[in-house]
């Protein structure tokens, strides 16, 4: 049976899999991790955080019982002390399934105050990807993870997780690792669809073929074209809003234009970036925050529930399995 552990393990390896950037790029960030821990002094050692030794992805962590077996986890897009007090309450209700484990896609505690701005760095090499040059890439993605990192300070970050504490249950948030499976999820998709996604309205068709962006529809909250017209030219794609911690550079799109991007696809997209797409004629597609989220989610826990986990969704978050459990007799003993 799997540990928090072993969960927080697994959403690392994973997310390391399905890293756009390829498994080099992330073994530098380890590297360079591991080299700034051998050349600290003795007494700064202690405060040096050993998950930076093999997590590429500081905006996912645990806190609690590392060792606390899970059978069963309740999970959210965002989870705070209501969902706490919810899963006290379903464990109240239903003493013979009691959830071990609460997770959570965005991150919280420390996974939010220094990870988030951390993981941002990844941009650097997923803009290149898209043909901008990498020092033109550092140089936007470093003035926007200091925004970024500032914009985090002041925050009170350790709600869910005290509350967690006080009832005894362990928190997760599994962030970049869902993003990035999410990403390559779409990407995997526009190669396989080629020459078949000629206009936007193409790529608004492609979503809809995807359970979790029907779901959103459904609940008011589906992909829909930002800017341009369905019968808009693509031109070169851009996935450039999925994973990645948060919101790139607003400057960005003026360097997407000018490098040869025609569209962008996104998950979400504030009015200040909006303004710096439409300018430079750039296509966006917003493909929807709770419905990316979730989908990247979904790719994850199909990995839990293969190891025999049952999945409680709530907060935003829409479960859809794309690996189903075989009704055997011995699942059938453990629910
Ligand atoms: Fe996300
Ligand atoms: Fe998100």
């Amino acid at each position: 049976m799997m540990t928090v552990e072993h969960i927080y393990k697994l959403a690392i390896k994973l997310g390391v899999q399905n890293d756009i950037r390829g498994r080099a790029a992330v073994e530098r960030t380890l590297a360079k991790a591991r080299k700034h821990h051998e050349e600290l002094p003795a007494k700064k050692k202690k405060h040096f955080d050993a998950d930076r030794l093999f997590n590429p992805y500081m905006d996912t962590r645990f806190f609690g019982d590392r060792n606390k077996r899970v059978r069963r986890v309740i999970v959210g897009i965002d989870m705070d002390s209501s969902e706490v007090m919810l899963t006290h309450e379903l464990n109240r209700m239903f003493p013979k399934k009691p959830i071990d484990l609460i997770m959570s896609h965005h991150p919280l505690g420390k996974a939010l105050t220094q990870g988030l701005s951390d993981v941002m760095r990844l941009q650097v090499e997923l803009l290149h990807l898209f043909g901008i040059p990498l020092n033109i890439a550092e140089s936007l993605t470093k003035k926007r993870l200091d925004e970024v990192s500032k914009n985090t300070q002041a925050g009170n970050y350790f709600g869910t997780i005290d509350a967690a504490a006080l009832l005894g249950y362990p928190v997760m948030c599994v962030h970049t690792p869902a993003d990035n499976m999410v990403a390559r999820f779409i990407f995997d998709l526009i190669k396989k669809k080629g020459k078949r996604l000629t206009t936007v309205g193409d790529i608004m068709d492609m979503f809809m073929e995807i359970p979790e962006y029907q779901i959103a529809m459904e609940r008011g909250n589906g992909p829909y074209i930002l800017i341009g017209d369905p019968e808009n030219y693509t031109g070169k794609i851009a996935v450039t809003e999925i994973t990645g911690g948060t919101e790139g550079s607003k400057d960005m799109y003026e360097k997407l234009a000018h490098f040869g991007i025609g569209t962008v696809i996104g998950m979400h997209l504030s009015p200040k970036n909006e303004e710096e797409a439409r300018k430079h004629h750039i296509n966006v597609f917003i493909a929807g925050h709770m419905s990316s989220d979730s989908l990247g989610m979904n790719l994850f826990l199909d990995e839990l529930e293969k190891r025999g986990i049952d999945i409680v969704p709530t907060s935003g978050f829409t479960r859809v399995s794309r690996f189903r459990k075989p009704k055997t007799k011995s699942s059938k003993r453990r629910s």
